[in-house]
């Protein structure tokens, strides 16, 4: 008797994630897998922007949990990949200047329960400027997913 309670309180098990990539996470196929899952699905995606004088604080969640987990491990893999100079994106004009003036740029990450805050500034005036640009093209990926990122985008001019 006792155990058929506990059976009937006891919450069902969070679903097992699905598995976005066959890929070891860290390679370049993983962190696609991980933004093309993010692209397909980001009408599950909300994204507050605000201006900072030197920069942005970007707020980006989702209220499906394995989307949420995505959009976490996705920033934290772009973290690094500044950090390590380890370029993606580089046809894209606007992803070359950020990895060019990665050292100028500080990324703050807080996890949110749906998601992540992120500040992301420069004492760079022009770097600044870009990393508003940059966050408005990410705005774009939530808003249209794949139609936004085929198109290439141009960093601010000098
Ligand atoms: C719907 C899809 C996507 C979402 C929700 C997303 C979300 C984010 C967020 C929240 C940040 C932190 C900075 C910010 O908030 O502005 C970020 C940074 C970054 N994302 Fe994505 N992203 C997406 C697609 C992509 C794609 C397609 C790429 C292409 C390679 C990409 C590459 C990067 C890189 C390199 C950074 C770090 C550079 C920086 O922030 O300056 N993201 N992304």
């Amino acid at each position: 008797m006792a155990s058929a309670v506990a059976a009937c309180t006891t919450p069902p098990a969070a679903p097992e994630p699905t598995p976005v990539s066959e890929a070891k996470p860290g390679t370049a196929q993983y962190d696609k897998d991980v933004f093309e899952t993010l692209l397909g699905n980001h009408e599950l995606i909300r994204r507050e922007v605000k201006q900072l004088p030197n920069g942005i604080e970007a707020t980006t969640e989702s209220d499906n949990a394995e989307v949420a987990a995505l959009i976490q491990n996705h920033v934290r893999a772009m973290k690094v990949r500044l950090e390590k100079d380890a370029r993606i994106r580089q046809w894209d004009p606007i992803f070359v200047a950020i990895f060019d003036n990665a050292g100028k740029i500080r990324m703050e990450i807080v996890e949110t329960p749906k998601g992540v805050r992120v500040q992301e500034t420069s004492d760079d005036p022009w770097v600044a400027k870009l990393i508003q640009s940059h966050a408005v093209m990410v705005s774009g990926f939530v808003s249209r997913g794949s139609e936004e990122s085929v198109l290439e985008h141009q960093p601010p001019a000098k």
